[in-house]
């Protein structure tokens, strides 16, 4: 460990105030550095430790992205966080989506959204986001859910090339000046807000808003499956619509990536 970065200061009592009356024994943590914060989460939550928590640190040194990949961040130029709730939606599917809107709208008006669960500025990406889930007690409906929220916040973020070798966003950019710690004062209420509203009523509801920020509506798309297609847009379950010479197909979140082609 080294010293040499003073400790961020988290609005953890701030947030707090503001989430726990919809979200009954929310706790929220500041680390000042962590391997992951969703790593930290998962482990407590499969050692039975079930509680509504929000862990934010200033520095992760063994970050994760999706598909195995590393995230990689440096205290104060990214945020980097964690909300784990037990969570009991009738469908799982769409949830990746909904969370990033989530993020998108409390950010800025032009941020898109890079289907399944990117967030974007003129094509480069601004923010990536992980959803894990581990199971509750035998008897419990639902499961816990580890939504991992990474943010690059300065242009020094931005330095390191994304999985597509492409130069990031950073937020700075978009809202010059704002800090770590004041993004994370801006997305944690509505992203509780939106995780609950989807545990009501799944995806349908916020299909409208998705597509107005769909980065990749329009656009020709490689599928991991090796297809390329037109992407279409999102349906009411949060599914990729490809047209594709064999027909329109279906791309469901997690099952296959998707770039521009
Ligand atoms: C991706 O784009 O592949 C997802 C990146 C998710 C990064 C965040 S940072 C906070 C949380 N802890 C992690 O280890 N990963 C997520």
């Amino acid at each position: 460990m080294h010293h040499e970065i003073p400790a961020l200061r988290w609005p953890a009592e701030a947030v707090w105030q503001a989430i726990e009356p919809l979200l009954p024994g929310f706790n929220v943590e500041a680390l000042r550095q962590i391997d992951s914060t969703s790593s930290e989460l998962m482990r407590r939550a499969r050692a039975g430790l079930l509680a509504p928590t929000l862990l934010v640190a200033d520095e992760q040194t063994a970050g994760r992205g999706r598909m195995g990949r590393p995230w990689r961040s440096r205290a104060g130029d990214s945020l980097t966080f964690s909300l784990g709730l037990p969570l009991q939606p009738a469908d799982w599917q769409g949830l990746s989506l909904a969370v990033g809107l989530a993020v998108a709208e409390s950010l800025h008006e032009s941020i898109q959204l890079k289907w399944p669960n990117d967030l974007w500025r003129q094509g480069r990406k601004l923010c990536g986001i992980l959803v894990e889930t581990a199971s509750l007690p035998a008897g419990e409906p639902g499961r816990y859910v580890v939504i991992g929220v990474g943010i690059n916040i300065t242009a020094a973020a931005a330095a390191l090339p994304d999985e597509r070798g492409v130069s990031p966003a950073w937020l700075q950019s978009l809202l010059p000046g704002i800090t770590a710690a004041q993004a994370l004062e801006r997305v944690s209420l509505p992203l509780v807000q939106t995780v609950l509203a989807f545990e009501r009523a799944g995806f349908a509801p916020f299909e409208r808003r998705f597509a107005q920020r769909d980065a990749l509506a329009g656009q020709t798309v490689a599928l991991s499956s090796g297809q390329t297609g037109l992407a279409e847009g999102v349906d009411a379950s949060g599914a990729l619509r490809v047209r594709t010479p064999a027909g329109v197909q279906t791309v469901t979140s997690g099952e296959i990536s998707v770039r521009p082609a």
